[in-house]
């Protein structure tokens, strides 16, 4: 298996994208698209593609709500119903969701056709369309069903970035800002000396990004030890964003990382990793950018249980990524739960 997808930007990605066309010839390709991407990306994509393929689309609905099974079945049956075949190419155009849905939709279809991703949100850009992670959400259980399968290549176009929301590029700033604290630190000074967040700064920072998540993910594919690091930040945040997705009042991923980054930073402190002025530091940044969120303590009991069911941890214990300085982290450090609590607590009180 490869160990990372190749990665294309802009017009040298269409190209990519063509010359996979001409030398596979696929019987047919499908785009997969949401409403929002089918009316801001596909007709710019469609317009480039040289192919004699029929062509075909299909649209889904955007959200975080509808990563989930039960719209796989639909595009399966969708696909068979075109008559797909093994020799078909599926093109997934958006953000995390339908990158991460399409892909596993692909990889499952007849045990596996080829599939390309176009990321079209900053945040699958420098994170969700790299990697080769896919799946969708049960229930509440954020990618609980899913596996582990690779694009023939993806194409980042940082111009996709201009009909994005405000709230969506803070979201996928959330990833950057990781990876300059878990692998980078003269990245994180070049991140916080921006003066906020620019569209016009994104070309760069992307392909920073990009290159940081490539080289922790080729030397730990499947995830046994160093890709971990990826996850800080995560494990409070996913928890928390899997508590509010059930209770219906959904957070943006990114929203749920930055505000796990401060909390897992404090934790870092108290585990005698990190330094307090270091902490200081990220926790001004962040919250100079994103807003609280509300955790109850009668949260609290909930959120544990999100954390203890996170496919990261063995024998019931939680395991996080620290931070020992910006710009190391460290993977698997048991941390008690009323550490937990009392960074928790010490989020509520900022
Ligand atoms: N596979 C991985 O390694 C990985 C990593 C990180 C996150 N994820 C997953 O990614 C998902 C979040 O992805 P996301 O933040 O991209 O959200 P998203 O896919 O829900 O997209 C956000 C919104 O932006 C819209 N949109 C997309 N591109 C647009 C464009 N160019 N212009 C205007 N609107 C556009 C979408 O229709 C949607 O409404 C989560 O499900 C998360 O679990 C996966
Ligand atoms: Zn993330």
């Amino acid at each position: 298996m490869n160990v990372i997808n190749p990665i294309y930007y802009a017009e040298e990605g269409i190209k990519q994208i063509n010359q996979f066309i001409k030398t596979n010839n696929p019987t047919k390709i499908v785009f997969l698209v949401d409403e929002n991407t089918h009316e801001f990306c596909l007709p710019q994509i469609i317009s480039e593609i040289e192919s004699e393929s029929e062509i075909e689309i299909l649209e889904i609905e955007s959200g975080e709500v509808n990563k989930n099974l039960y719209v796989c079945i639909n595009l399966w049956e969708a696909l068979t119903e075109l008559k797909i075949d093994r020799k078909g190419l599926i093109i997934n155009i958006g953000g995390g969701v339908l990158t991460d849905m399409g892909a596993f939709v692909a990889n499952c279809y007849k045990r596996g056709v080829s599939f390309i991703n176009v990321p079209t949100t900053l945040l699958s850009m420098v994170d969700a369309s790299i990697g080769g992670k896919t799946g969708v959400d049960l229930g509440s259980h954020k990618n609980q069903i899913g596996n582990f399968a690779l694009p023939e290549l993806v194409m980042v176009d940082p111009g996709f970035l201009s009909t994005l929301s405000k709230e969506q590029i803070l979201s996928g700033f959330a990833e950057i800002i990781k990876h300059g604290l878990i692998a980078d630190e003269k990245y994180w000074k070049e991140i916080t000396s921006l003066n906020g967040i620019h569209l016009e700064d994104m070309d760069d920072l992307i392909r920073t990004s990009i290159e940081i998540k490539k080289e922790v993910v080729s030397q730990d594919f499947t995830e046994t030890g160093l890709r971990k690091i990826l996850n800080f930040g995560h494990t409070i945040g996913h928890a928390v964003e899997s508590f509010f997705l059930e209770q219906g009042n959904p957070i943006l991923h990114g929203e749920g990382v930055a505000m796990g980054m401060i909390v897992e930073s404090y934790i870092s402190v108290k585990k005698g990793l990190l330094s307090e002025l270091e902490y200081e530091d990220i926790k001004e940044y962040i919250l100079s950018l994103y807003k609280k969120i509300d955790i109850k303590e009668d949260y609290f009991k909930e959120i544990f249980n999100f954390m203890q069911n996170d496919k990261k941890n063995t024998n019931n214990e939680i395991k996080f990524v620290l931070l020992e300085r910006i710009g190391k982290a460290v993977f698997d450090v048991a941390v008690d739960e009323d550490i937990v609590k009392q960074a928790l607590r010490n989020y509520n009180q900022l």
